[in-house]
């Protein structure tokens, strides 16, 4: 009888003991998808937050004349289109990029640079979150090292001409393309088709790598984070040897898959990918070494994105410890960077870049589809404004998601992102409410 007793106070306790972990170390920053790292389970809300951007849609777009006289720069005759949209996390893009995802004649790559950070710092797929790449833990602004910058640069474009032997192995085996591929670049699955007749072995090289020597989140620990990424160069050790042959290994394998990724990539008229994990400053090199590439730059406003951040279980907490305000002035403050180095860079490169509001591009996400295509001097497909369309039927008088926060946050905390935000807010030409 007691031991009975015994036995079940030992599993209460081990359930509260549980509980406690789960809440506690449940990683509950800028993770894009809500995937976890390592062996660890996790959600995935994405196909959630698609929903959420497809229930309403409000009427006319106000932004639209920005683009009656915006600048063209003439593309390359013969040589392929290539289109990186540069967005920010809740800013919209898993919707946005439908645009592109729908054309038959583009080549569309969703989130590409966090197979490129775990390739750098062997950490875990689908950890290497915006917000990490951007702030310390502490809440201090982080900026990426210059060789990170390069690196970025230098791989959006391989990936937008094609070149996969440039592109490391990492890259091909990443998860988002058995998680994403559904929902967000649909183009994508016989490629991904093809990985899921693969022998597991491919996709668990990065078991070989010790996690106590390489953190599976970025930023969680950049000393030891800057000396794994030592190791992997050098191969130093016998974990990071095993864990390059294993990749040159299982690179064979791929080899048959990436034939039909990089087919698909060489026949397309327009090379896409949108990201939420590059920075301004990569972008500027991006457009120092490829004349024919253009920028969208989404955003949206700061006082949506952070209703939408605290309300996305993945996003909630760990900078900004639950508080909308600071999770606010650290989304602003990164943003902002970027912003003003985006407005140098329109000065620097007429043409070449544009950028779309995501509040204003949900009134009228059609007309907005038609306005992008001109700016990349090619006709909107059918296929796109069919899937606009369809998707966009019978919800624009419902909820407008575009002004909720104006109900959903109180005016004291309004006034105070307004505040943190306030340079965010001016440098962009939109009537903000
Ligand atoms: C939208 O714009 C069109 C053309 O400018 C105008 O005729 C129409 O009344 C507007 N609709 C709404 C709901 O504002
Ligand atoms: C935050 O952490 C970073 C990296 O560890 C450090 O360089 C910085 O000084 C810290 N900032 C504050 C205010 O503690
Ligand atoms: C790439 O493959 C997808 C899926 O088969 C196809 O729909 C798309 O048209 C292809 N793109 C090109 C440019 O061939
Ligand atoms: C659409 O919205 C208007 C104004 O909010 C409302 O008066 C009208 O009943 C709505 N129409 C439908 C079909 O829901």
């Amino acid at each position: 009888m007691k031991a009975k007793r015994c036995l079940v106070v030992i599993i209460f306790g081990l359930i509260i003991v549980l509980l406690f972990y789960h809440l506690f170390t449940e990683p509950s920053s800028d993770n894009q998808n809500g995937l976890s790292p390592k062996k660890a389970k996790g959600k995935d809300l994405s196909d959630k937050s698609l929903d959420e951007y497809l229930r309403s849609f409000p009427r006319n777009a106000t932004g639209l004349k920005l683009y009656k006289n915006f600048q063209k720069a003439p593309f390359t005759p013969g040589s392929p289109k290539t289109v990186v949209v540069v967005t920010y996390q809740r800013s919209g893009s898993s919707f946005f990029g439908k645009i592109f995802d729908q054309n038959p004649n583009a080549f569309y790559v969703y989130e590409p640079l966090d197979a490129l950070y775990t390739s750098i710092y062997g950490t875990a797929e689908g950890w290497n979150t915006p917000s990490d790449i951007t702030s310390f833990w502490n809440g201090s602004e982080r900026i990426p090292p210059s060789d990170d910058v390069d690196k970025v640069a230098h791989f959006l474009h391989s990936l937008l001409h094609c070149k996969t032997d440039d592109l490391p192995t990492e890259f091909f085996r990443h998860k988002y393309w058995a998680k994403m591929t559904g929902a967000f670049q649909t183009q994508q699955k016989p490629y991904s088709a093809c990985l899921s007749k693969l022998d597991r072995s491919v996709f668990r090289c990065g078991d070989i790598l010790p996690e106590s020597q390489c953190p599976a989140r970025l930023g969680e620990d950049w000393h030891k984070l800057w000396l794994c990424k030592q190791s992997l160069i050098q191969s130093y050790g016998s974990a990071y040897l095993r864990y390059q042959l294993c990749n040159y290994e299982t690179r064979q394998s791929l080899e048959p898959c990436i034939e039909i990724l990089s087919q698909n990539c060489t026949s397309a008229e327009m090379r896409v990918t949108k990201t939420v994990r590059a920075t301004m400053p990569s972008i500027r090199t991006l457009l120092e070494i490829d004349t024919n590439v253009r920028i969208v730059n989404l955003v949206r406003d700061p006082r949506a994105v952070a209703l939408s951040r605290m309300s996305f279980f993945s996003t909630r907490g760990s900078f900004s410890k639950n508080n909308r305000i600071l999770e606010a002035k650290i989304f602003c403050r990164s943003v902002t960077r970027d912003l003003n180095l985006f407005n140098e860079l329109r000065q620097q490169h007429p043409g070449k870049l544009i950028q779309v509001i995501y509040d204003d591009f949900v009134k009228d996400p059609q007309e907005y589809a038609k306005a992008i295509y001109e700016f990349l001097d090619s006709p909107p497909p059918q296929e796109t404004l069919r899937w606009l369309s369809i998707n966009t039927k019978g919800k624009r008088n419902s909820t407008n998601i575009a002004d909720q926060w104006q109900s959903r946050i109180p005016y004291g905390e309004v006034r105070l992102i307004n505040e943190f935000c306030k340079e965010y807010l001016d440098l962009i030409p939109y009537p903000w409410a």
